[in-house]
């Protein structure tokens, strides 16, 4: 398992262009099994049972509004997800747990399917969804995760602190950043 991608200041030569035929939308329940897949190849553990997890969150999606779950597709073949999702801090949280809000939490593609735009086009889709209901996003990346703070820089994300906790959360190996970016807020519908 490769935790932290290689990092590649230079689009490889041979990278195709962006998939002009691709499709993304909110996840199904019928996406989960491949879903389940692509979590396991990257962040280990049964395909099955992180397919059961994923067809739980996108149930909950669908009911709680506090979960969005992205897929890209291309060819009746999703090649990628991507989450985000509303956090309050539960009681009784120290003082330096991260703020409720917003968050972007996880996008994972295809190896054989990056560096195409795909990871960036999940990422301005989640956004554009967010927007309609909040104005500030945050999210957070081991430091060692360049890949990762590449790929929402261009989204105007600024660092917020390196001192802070979110449940659940540890950063093996590095520490942890927080970022946060403003973006106009827009009534849903209206884009
Ligand atoms: C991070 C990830 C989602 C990027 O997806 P992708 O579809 O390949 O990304 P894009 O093609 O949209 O790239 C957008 C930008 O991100 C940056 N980027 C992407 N891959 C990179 C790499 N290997 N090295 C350096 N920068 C990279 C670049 O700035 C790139 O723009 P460019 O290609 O014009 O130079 C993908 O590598 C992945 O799934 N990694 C494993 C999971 C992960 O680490 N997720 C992020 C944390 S949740």
């Amino acid at each position: 398992m490769n935790l932290f991608e290689e990092y590649r200041p230079e689009r490889p030569s041979d990278a195709a262009p962006v998939l002009a035929d691709l499709r993304i939308r909110p996840a199904v329940p019928a996406d989960a099994p491949a879903l389940g897949a692509l979590e396991a190849s990257r962040e280990g553990g049964d395909p099955a049972a992180r397919a059961r997890d994923v067809e739980h969150s996108i149930h909950a999606a669908a009911t709680d509004h506090r979960t969005l779950i992205l897929v890209a597709e291309h060819e009746r073949h999703l090649l990628a997800l991507a989450k985000a999702r509303h956090f309050l801090p539960p009681a009784a949280s120290p003082p330096s747990v991260a703020p409720p809000g917003w968050y972007l939490s996880g996008v994972i593609v295809s190896p054989e399917w990056r560096r195409r735009g795909i990871g960036r086009a999940l990422t301005r889709a989640r956004l554009d969804r967010i927007a309609e209901h909040a104005s500030v996003v945050y999210y957070f990346a081991n430091a060692r995760n360049r890949v990762s703070i590449e790929l929402h820089r261009p989204f105007g994300f600024k660092e917020v602190t390196r001192d802070f906790t979110f449940p659940g959360v540890t950063f093996e190996g590095g520490v942890g950043m927080l970022f946060r970016a403003d973006q106009c807020r827009r009534r849903a519908g209206s884009h």
